[in-house]
This record gives C-alpha cells, structure tokens and sequence, in this order.
C-alpha cells in the first residue's frame, strides 16, 4: 500500500533549516519561528552534537525534519529511522540508491509509524552535489537526469512515496503521484551561495513541490520572522 502522496507531515509548505551551530541558536530561531512556518530541518550538525533531548525541544516548536540520508543495510537503516521516529522527528531521508529491498522496508516501516502520528521517509535520489562528471563511474554512462527518474520510479514501486529532488528536477518528477519536497529556494535577489539550482517558492509550488526547504536566506537575516513571512506570502499561506 502506498501512503498518500498528498499527505504532509507539515503545518504548510515552508520548511526551516536550522543550519546554526549551536542548540541555544537553533532554538531561539526555532521558537521565534514557531507556529508561523511548516517545520524546521536538522541535520547530522546538531543531532549528532546535541542528540534526543534537543530533537525533542525543537519538536515541541514544530513538525521535525531529520535529514541524515541514511544508508547502509536495512536493518540498521530500519534501526536509525526508528530511533529518529522516537527522538520525534515527523520526517527523516534515506538514500533511494539503498537499493528495493531496503526500500521496500522503509515503506513497511513508514506505513507502520505513520499510524502512531504523521511520520513519512523521503527518498534522495542523486545528490545535487553531482553532477556527470563527479557521479560514480558505474552510473556514468546514463545521465543524472535518467537516473534521478529511474531511482523515483525504484521508490514508488518499493511503496514509498516522497522524494527529495532539486528544483530542477521538479519537472521530470511531476505526475507521478510523489510528494516532492526541494531545497534550493530563492528570491532573485537573495544571495545563491553555493546553491547553483534555484527557483522562487510559487515558481517550486507550480513545478508541483509539496514542500520548500529554505535555509540562509531566513536563518541568516536580520529579522527572520520578516524573512519567512515574505516566503509565505509569495506562496500565500
Ligand atoms: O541555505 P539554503 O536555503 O541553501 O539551505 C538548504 C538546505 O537544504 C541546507 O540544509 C542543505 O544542506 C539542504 N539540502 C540541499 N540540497 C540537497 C539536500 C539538502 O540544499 N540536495
């Protein structure tokens, strides 16, 4: 059975990433944001710094995205998910390149979790950090974009159904019944860093993203609330 590809564990499509370094930063933001935005990203920077009881406070301020790719044989990805499920994470990614079997556990999992609260695994196909030249020689002879497809395709038929994919890919993964959820977001004018595939937050919704990952241009800025009500008003939530 497939989860519904509707169905999100956010309040709205504007999800937080908490790239800061130390837990009094992320949780001043994260209650100062609380309430206003969808959810707020952690990754391996500050779980694995400050563990269950900090993942638990965030939680308390919104739905938790707990981006740590996992990969690695199924049990052990079985046995990271569910210890993110019990640290209250309401979101956690896993590599679709784990391969089906392992997918199609996470799937089992995620259907079993997601009847205890709303909980969904989202796959990575190809990171966005590679391109032709930099994928491994295995995968060379097709191009990132035939196996960002083929690698949703391997997801869906495992029976999950959320990807994480770059603006770019939106495109070429839309009317395939996943939920989509894409970093990369920005305003023209907000600095790019080292994001070289952007798009605005509604050109990302209209390209069919569920949900819109966006870090420095609101957890950088002078007044962060001001920053992700621009967000929300660009996709008018
Ligand atoms: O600051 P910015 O808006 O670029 O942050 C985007 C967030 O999404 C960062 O936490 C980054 O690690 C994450 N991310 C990404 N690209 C991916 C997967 C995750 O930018 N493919």
């Amino acid at each position: 059975m497939l989860n519904n590809p509707s169905s999100s564990p956010f309040l709205n499509p504007l999800v937080v990433a908490l790239d800061v370094d130390t837990r009094e930063e992320a949780l001043s933001l994260a209650k100062s944001l609380s309430g206003q935005v969808g959810g707020f990203k952690l990754g391996p920077r500050l779980c694995l710094r400050y563990g269950q009881s900090f993942v638990e406070e965030i939680a308390r301020q919104g739905p938790v995205f707990m981006d740590n790719k996992h990969f690695d044989i199924s049990s052990t990805m079985e046995a990271a998910v569910r210890a993110s499920f019990d640290c209250g994470a309401s979101v956690v990614t896993v590599h679709a390149l784990s391969g089906l079997d392992a997918l199609k556990k996470m799937a089992a999992l995620e259907l079993e979790l997601s009847r205890i609260r709303p909980f969904r695994i989202l796959a990575v196909t190809v990171l966005t950090s590679w391109d032709q030249n930099s994928l491994p020689p295995v995968l060379r002879p097709d191009g990132v974009a035939i196996h960002v497809v083929a690698l949703a395709d391997l997801v869906k038929s495992a029976g999950l159904t959320g990807i994480v994919c770059s603006p770019h890919e939106l495109e070429s993964l839309q009317g395939r019944g996943l939920y989509l959820l894409t970093p990369g977001i920005r305003f023209p004018d907000d600095e790019k860093g080292d994001q070289k595939r952007v798009a605005g937050p509604q050109e990302a919704l209209q390209a069919g993203a569920r949900a819109l990952v966006v870090g420095r241009p609101i957890v950088q800025a002078k007044d962060p609330g001001a920053a992700a009500e621009k967000f929300l008003r660009a996709i008018q939530v």
